[in-house]
């Protein structure tokens, strides 16, 4: 009851610091939550999550307009814990699709859809991206906003299930209308971060990755230092077609080619 008493003057104080560092305790949360999910304990906290940030999203956003949602997801992000991949992470994932301009485009763990309307704002014409969520709840939420956010199911499609039965079946998907596998030109994986290696491995396996060149976002939220580089041991370990590009803003990006 004293220290109740004591700490009634420091109130003012914790309130205006948690106001000035409102981002920065909300990515905290973020984290949290995504180690959390990532470890399978939260599958409640992620359907709440999504549900939350959908409602906010979809009544605050101007519809049709991309920007405005994604903004949106920001301000929603600013206040509350959230798993979208965020503005940072955003503007390095922004860099590399402008770059590389990539026809198709395969995402793991679409979850509201943040990742996937700021790829899908900057695909060429003729780009289609193909985005995974294992989670029902948040696949339909995701896939409504993306439709919000003014995009086509002809430059999209979602697939509600694991990374594992997505790359198991995902080769039809990836057809030309000759019948021949194209081959994925630019794979985000921002799903679970024990899965990263198997699943790479597996779309190698699979011929799903462009012979001649293919690029690999790798997401590391809240993986301490030196996680990446003991990733990137392991990769080039099981396979010595990838290689480290670039790395920022703890995003990972690698190289794949098979072709010279
Ligand atoms: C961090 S969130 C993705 C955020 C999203 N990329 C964005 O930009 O907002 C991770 C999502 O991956 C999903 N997920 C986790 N492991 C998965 C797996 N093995 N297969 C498919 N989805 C998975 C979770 O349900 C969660 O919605």
């Amino acid at each position: 009851m004293w220290l109740l008493f004591l700490s009634v003057p420091l109130l003012p104080a914790v309130a205006m610091v948690s106001h000035r560092h409102r981002v920065t305790i909300s990515a905290l949360c973020g984290g949290v939550l995504s180690w959390v999910l990532g470890r399978g304990r939260g599958r409640g906290q992620g359907a709440a999550c999504a549900r939350s940030t959908h409602a906010f999203v979809f009544s605050e956003c101007t519809h049709g307009k991309a920007d405005s949602v994604l903004a949106t997801f920001d301000l929603y992000a600013e206040t509350h814990p959230s798993l979208s991949l965020g503005p940072q992470r955003g503007q390095v994932l922004d860099k590399v699709v402008r770059r590389v301009a990539p026809r198709l485009v395969l995402e793991l763990g679409m979850h509201c859809g943040y990742g996937s309307i700021r790829m899908l704002r900057l695909l060429p014409p003729a780009g289609r991206l193909l985005t995974v969520e294992g989670d029902p709840l948040a696949s339909e939420l995701g896939e409504e906003l993306l439709l919000v956010a003014g995009f086509k199911h002809h430059q999209f499609q979602v697939l509600t299930c694991s990374s594992v039965d997505a790359i198991a079946s995902l080769r039809p998907h990836l057809g030309s209308e000759d019948g021949t596998c194209e081959g994925l030109d630019l794979v985000l994986m921002d799903h679970d971060p024990q899965r990263y290696l198997e699943d790479l491995v597996a779309l190698d396996a699979e011929g799903l990755l462009r012979p001649s060149g293919c690029y690999i976002l790798l997401v590391h939220r809240d993986q301490g230092p030196g996680a990446s580089r003991a990733l990137m041991e392991q990769i080039t370990a099981r396979n010595g077609r990838y290689a480290l590009r670039t790395e920022e803003n703890a995003v990972m990006e690698l190289y794949y080619c098979v072709d010279g």
